[in-house]
């Protein structure tokens, strides 16, 4: 059991004496799915919140303060000593990734290693910021050296799917460039935030990180309505979002760097190599049962070869393993959302309503922690899965006959993250990639959609994305530039 009995605010790990909210895994030993308890966060309100915006502000100091105004091989120390210390809790951060959100141990061994990667290239990237030749400009007899500065307090807001990676891929960048923070850790995803508790306190000055738990509208809320925030950074979905915002008096202040919903597509053309398609759509849909904000949800496929794909794919999903997550093998694991079986659940009984049958064996069995993958077919517009974001494991297919049928459907979609596209002939391709890129921000040729590698930009249009993240972008969501000017006197 991990009992979260401190909180870190202004550089200190307070004793929390209050109110605490129990932390369950959906994981269960018992024959009647009983969740099992993992531990305890303290239950804050309004003045923990203003605690920790205080404290924040106060390092920030309005950009006098300590951090904004350090060197950066200083504060390139104090990100390298977190970074170090954090490593030697892998293990226990790796079980409780596991125990909170059921993700399968290689994809958590991974998640770990991939943040700890992420905060070394930030590193890198930092450095190199400072060194680049092009920081320096003449023109008109006035010398420019162009930098950039922070932008303040950031509240910063991670997803469930990734409560370690994405939170720290808005945290990182968002410190290392000089702003203070506030972090709330995802619902589902808390616990494993304490074993890096002292690694924070340890290796930034005072209040650069705070660090509060609770319901959004208890502790975000009053930060926001503060007015004080100068950057809200979320990953998740845009109704918090867009509550978030709302409640900053002025919001043309705020800066926002989000990372929200996508229904990214995959295309499979006539020609496409089916047993790579297949491979990658597998991938694409299922791995973390579809609970990432980059999963393919929508599977286009031409006519001639739907028969054949939806064969084959059925077969391949059926064959998944599920278990708990450390077993051997898992594949599919239990949902940490206790509610998401009933939905997926809705989305087909919707879907088979309107037309669709559920094309493998397997589909949609329920247990009280999971569902297993269901494989819609036809989907069309007129069902709930065609437009919600299922972020589970259903699996619409969409037949088309003509590409302008997906073309039309991504141009006219809320959501402009990615997509996948399937096909051999480059005539055909080069055309297609060209629209696409118009209309999402990444097109992936024969692979199924993804953010990594983390050094290559990650947004969307519409209401995918605001900002962009990965390692050297992110580096600029969260700061300003700004430059000294003298004459050639
Ligand atoms: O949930 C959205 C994540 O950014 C997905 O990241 O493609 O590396 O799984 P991923």
């Amino acid at each position: 059991l991990v009992h979260q009995n401190k909180f870190l605010v202004g550089g200190q790990l307070k004793p929390w004496t209050g109110k605490t909210t129990e932390v369950y895994s959906t994981i269960s030993s018992t024959e009647d799915y009983k969740p099992t308890l993992l531990g305890s966060i303290p239950y804050m309100s309004e003045p923990e919140a203003d605690e920790a915006l205080e404290a924040a502000a106060k390092a920030f100091d309005k950009g006098k303060g300590l951090w904004p105004t350090m060197k950066v091989a200083d504060r390139v120390a104090c990100m390298e000593k977190f970074v170090k210390q954090m490593e030697t809790k892998r293990e226990e951060v790796v079980k409780l990734l596991m125990w909170e959100i059921g993700k399968n141990l290689p994809d958590s061994e991974k998640e770990f290693d991939r943040t700890v990667e992420y905060i070394y290239d930030t590193i890198e990237d930092y450095k190199q910021l400072d060194r680049d030749s092009a920081n320096f400009k003449k023109r008109d007899g006035i010398y420019a050296h162009i930098r950039r500065g922070p932008l303040g307090i950031v509240l910063c807001l991670g997803p469930y799917n990734y409560p370690l990676n994405e939170t720290f891929a808005l945290l990182i960048p968002a410190l290392i460039m000089g702003n203070t923070a506030i972090f709330k850790p995802a619902k589902h995803g808390v616990l494993l935030i304490t074993p890096l508790l002292e690694a924070f306190r340890n290796s930034f000055p005072k209040g650069v990180v705070n660090i509060v738990y609770g319901r959004g509208r208890e502790v975000a809320a009053p930060i926001m309505k503060s007015g004080r925030v100068d950057v809200l950074a979320l990953i998740g979905n845009s109704k918090s979002a867009v509550a978030l915002q709302d409640q900053h008096p002025h919001k043309n202040r705020l800066r926002l760097v989000l990372g929200l919903e996508a229904k990214n597509p995959a295309i499979v053309l006539r020609d496409a190599d089916l047993d790579l398609a297949i491979n990658e759509c597998i991938a694409g849909t299922l791995s973390f049962n579809g609970q990432r904000c980059t999963a393919l949800k929508l599977v286009y496929v031409h006519e001639d070869i739907i028969e054949e794909f939806n064969k084959r794919f059925s077969k391949r999903v059926d064959e998944l393993k599920f278990g708990n997550p450390w077993e051997d093998g898992a594949k599919l694991t239990p949902l940490p959302e206790p509610e998401k079986p009933n939905y997926i659940q809705e989305l087909i009984e919707d879907a088979k309503a309107h037309g669709a049958t559920v094309v493998n064996g397997k589909g949609g069995k329920i247990t009280d922690n999971y569902i297993f993958p269901a494989v819609l077919y036809p989907v069309n517009k007129e069902m709930r899965v065609f437009n919600e974001e299922q972020f589970g494991p259903v699996i619409p297919i969409v037949p088309f006959k003509n590409i302008d049928e997906p073309l039309d459907d991504i141009a006219n979609s809320n959501y402009g993250q990615q997509v996948s596209l399937f096909g051999a002939d480059i005539r055909t391709l080069a055309p297609l990639i060209d629209t696409l890129v118009n209309l999402v921000c990444r097109v992936n040729l024969n692979s199924s959609c993804q953010r990594g590698p983390d050094v290559y930009p990650f947004t969307g249009r519409k209401d995918s994305a605001v900002g962009t993240l990965s390692v050297h972008d992110a580096l600029r969501s969260f700061s300003i530039r700004t430059f000294v000017a003298s004459k050639d006197n």
